[in-house]
């Protein structure tokens, strides 16, 4: 859309999943039609937006992205009350929550990511789940997404077992490939239309 138009709502839309799963290359592929193959791991958090009509409306999506790495390990078990002064200081644990909450606020949708050829990827979706629900809005739109659909020989995680869990938690569910472009457009209209 040309600069300048106007634009009647701004919906922001976060990616959540482990290191590697292919979140920032799913935003590229969104935002620019762009795909990296040596694509690197994400520092901090970036955003890119992309300005869309839904229902005559002029949406602009604000897709939120942050690093699968740094944010894999919480959010851990809570430790017995007895055990926390025993515990080692933590690297700014602080921080680490206030960056959190910020990534999380105001967001009305989110892309749940994993890789079908990574089972430990999947199996890590609860967690992320749990993260999710704990610091969003109620409301909020998930996407559970099964990336590198274009990886079928590697599959680790089955088409079935992912649906039953978007089933059962009450999320929407595609498998996409960012390289060959499948179903990414189509998972950011899905959460998308949903907010509208
Ligand atoms: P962090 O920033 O560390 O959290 O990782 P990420 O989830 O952003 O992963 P990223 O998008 O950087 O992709 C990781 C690797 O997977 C890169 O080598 C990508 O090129 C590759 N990749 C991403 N999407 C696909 C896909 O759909 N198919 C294939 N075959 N490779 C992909
Ligand atoms: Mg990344």
């Amino acid at each position: 859309m040309a600069g300048g138009e106007k634009v009647d709502y701004v919906f922001k839309v976060v990616l959540i999943g482990d290191s590697a799963v292919g979140k920032s290359q799913i935003l590229a592929r969104f935002a620019r039609n762009e795909f990296s193959i040596d694509s690197k791991a994400t520092i901090g958090v970036e955003f890119q937006t992309r300005t869309l009509l839904i229902d005559h409306k002029s949406v602009k999506a604000q897709i939120w992205d942050t690093a699968g790495q740094e944010r894999q390990a919480p959010p851990h078990p809570i430790p017995p009350f007895s055990s926390l002064a025993a515990r080692p200081p933590q690297f700014a644990p602080d921080s680490y929550r206030a960056v959190t909450s910020a990534y999380y606020r105001g967001a009305l949708g989110a892309l749940l990511v994993y890789d079908i050829t990574k089972r430990q990827s999947f199996d890590h979706i609860p967690r992320w789940l749990e993260e999710l629900r704990g610091h969003a809005d109620k409301n909020i739109v998930i996407m559970l997404v099964g990336n590198k659909s274009d990886l079928e020989d590697e599959r680790a995680v089955s088409t079935e077992d992912a649906k039953e869990f978007a089933e059962k938690e009450n999320l929407f569910f595609l498998e996409t490939s960012a390289l060959q472009a499948t179903n990414v457009e189509n998972a950011f209209q899905t959460v998308l239309s949903e907010i509208f």
